[in-house]
């Protein structure tokens, strides 16, 4: 257990730098902005942070579209603010993992425009997929994949060039690298280094299944679309030489996949023991409203992740998705789901992800039509995600509510009329705020952790209700249902989503998770279980049969 590498058990607070905090007034947040917040994080009781893209960019995918990978925008400040920010986390004992996007470039990047250049056939064009297209004088895309953000995802040149066509699984400003190419490999590999000599104490995978797509580039069908371009088996033989990267340095330093895998197998083959450390446990964040549905994530979690002796992560959102409060049915309710969601996933073996805001309890915004920026509603791909990625409120009563340092500042996304009572500040000096109640949380996590298995029991109990066991005698409880649930003697009460008198006088009300502690209460046989899930008798009333799953690495 001591010598478990940080990030096993981390709780990771993603920050999206341009919604963050805006040090220099431009109304878009910055790495100043954030150097000058940690101490707010710190205090929050997050071991780490993981920062959203800060790199030289024409902004059209808000950074995830990059032209120097070794290079600060200026946008978001310099290589001397980013040095700072990192020596600044490090002395409040804040690990810092930056995000790292192979999948594509900008195509302002150098190597675009080279090929661009160079033409049809050269060396410069192999670094990206570059094909002829199909039709009289080719004037169809090479095949019939479909961009991520809508649309084809191929564009063709414009008139007076060569006319080839290029593939973008995103927007058009965002060509798709080559990784047959051993240039593309050996460049990554570069940028690794230049951060982890920086400093930086692992990456964010963007698009880690991606990379490689099916030799060929054959049509899909429309089920065989998604396996032409995600999840390739070669996409691993990148993860298993970034392992050795990593582990070139001292200090665990490690990585996590964003990989949209089609089920927790697949999601596993990125961390086996050679390849990755963590991958974003996705089927949580997708998960509805329901015990049943959670306890299945759980199950197939463990079931997924221990046979290849890695740990689970928990995450429930991020800055692509709808916000869990307004996913979870949105007002009172939706933010008590949210707190009690959050609750369950940190009482989990495991690494958890926590997006900005969440503290807050922040709902998704209806941005209007005017002001949308993301390529995805641009495109005509989606909704569109700008509703979850609006600057934070930090005080005041106004928008926007302190987020920057001038008070008519315009913010890139503007801030909703009604935050006033969601910021920082008017939340921090009331015990029964969302932000107290995580404080409280994390700080109850830090307080058993360290003493607890990483194994979980799952005994069968009500329907509609969770119950998630550690040894020595901790237990969640989670209820789902519609109506109040009698709690059994689970001991002492650590901390609920809600409704706290309720819950020490044994009743859990719906919508709401509670943690007790009762030490020296369980059975010596449970500690023997090992590795891989099995199944042993339950010893508590009601008896059903009792999952046991561990995570030891
Ligand atoms: C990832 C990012 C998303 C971005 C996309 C393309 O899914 O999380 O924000 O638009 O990759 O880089």
């Amino acid at each position: 257990m001591t010598d478990a590498p940080w990030w096993r058990d981390a709780v990771c607070y993603q920050v999206y730098v341009r919604s963050f905090a805006d040090a220099d007034g431009d109304g878009l947040g910055d790495l100043a902005g954030v150097r000058s917040r940690l101490p707010y994080l710190a205090g929050l009781g997050v071991d780490a942070v993981w920062l959203t893209p800060f790199y030289r960019s024409p902004q059209r995918d808000h950074g995830y579209d990059v032209a120097d990978h070794r290079d600060v925008d200026g946008l978001f400040g310099t290589l001397a603010d980013f040095d700072a920010m990192l020596g600044t986390a490090h002395e409040l004992g804040l690990r810092v993992i930056i995000d790292i996007v192979p999948n594509h470039t900008s195509d302002d990047h150098a190597w675009f425009q080279e090929a661009l250049a160079a033409g049809p056939g050269s060396a410069a064009r192999d670094r990206y997929l570059f094909r002829n297209g199909r039709g009289r004088g080719g004037s169809l895309p090479p095949n019939n994949w479909r961009s991520v953000f809508g649309g084809p995802a191929w564009t063709r040149l414009p008139e007076g060039s060569d006319r080839e066509w290029y593939l973008h699984l995103f927007d058009s400003t965002q060509p798709d690298l080559n990784w047959r190419n051993g240039e593309v490999v050996g460049e990554f590999e570069s940028i690794l280094r230049f951060w982890l000599d920086r400093g930086v104490d692992g990456f964010r995978i963007d698009v880690a299944h991606g990379l490689f797509k099916a030799a060929g580039l054959p049509d899909g069908t429309s089920r065989g679309l998604v396996t032409a371009f995600w999840n390739q088996p070669e996409v691993h033989h990148v993860y298993r030489r970034w392992h050795r990267v990593l582990a070139e340095y001292d200090g665990d330093r490690m990585a996590i996949a964003e990989a949209w895998a089609p089920d927790a197998e697949a999601m596993a083959q990125y961390i086996r023991r050679d390849e990755l450390q963590q991958a974003f446990n996705f089927r949580w964040l997708e998960a509805a409203w329901s015990a049943a549905a959670f306890r299945r994530v759980i199950e197939e979690t463990f079931a997924a992740v221990d046979p290849v002796g890695a740990s689970p992560t928990w995450v429930l959102s991020n800055h692509d998705v709808v916000r869990e409060v307004t996913r979870y049915g949105g007002g009172r309710q939706g933010l008590e789901r949210s707190k009690a969601a959050t609750l369950t996933m940190l009482a989990m073996p495991g690494s958890a992800y926590l997006y900005q805001g969440t503290e807050l309890g922040l709902p998704q915004v209806d941005v209007p039509e005017e002001a949308r920026q993301d390529p995805t509603w641009l495109r005509g791909g989606g909704t569109g995600r700008d509703g979850c990625r609006i600057p934070l409120p930090w005080s005041g009563s106004e928008p926007p509510y302190g987020f920057g340092p001038g008070a008519g500042v315009k913010t890139w996304l503007p801030l909703p009329a009604s935050w006033a009572e969601l910021s920082v500040a008017a939340q921090e000096t009331d015990p029964a705020s969302t932000l107290s109640f995580l404080r409280r949380a994390l700080a109850s996590r830090r307080r058993v952790l360290a003493g607890l298995g990483q194994q979980v029991r799952l005994p069968r109990g009500s329907p509609g209700v969770l119950v998630i066991e550690r040894e020595p005698g901790f237990t969640c409880v989670l209820n789902c249902g519609s109506r109040s649930h009698r709690l059994g003697a689970y001991g002492d009460l650590l901390i609920a989503s809600a409704h706290e008198d309720q819950v020490a006088g044994g009743v859990l009300p719906p919508d709401t998770a509670a943690w007790f502690t009762r030490p020296s209460a369980v059975p010596a046989n449970l500690l023997s279980a090992r590795l891989g899930r099995r199944t042993v008798n339950a010893h508590e009333k009601g008896g059903g049969p009792t999952d046991v799953f561990s995570t030891d690495l």
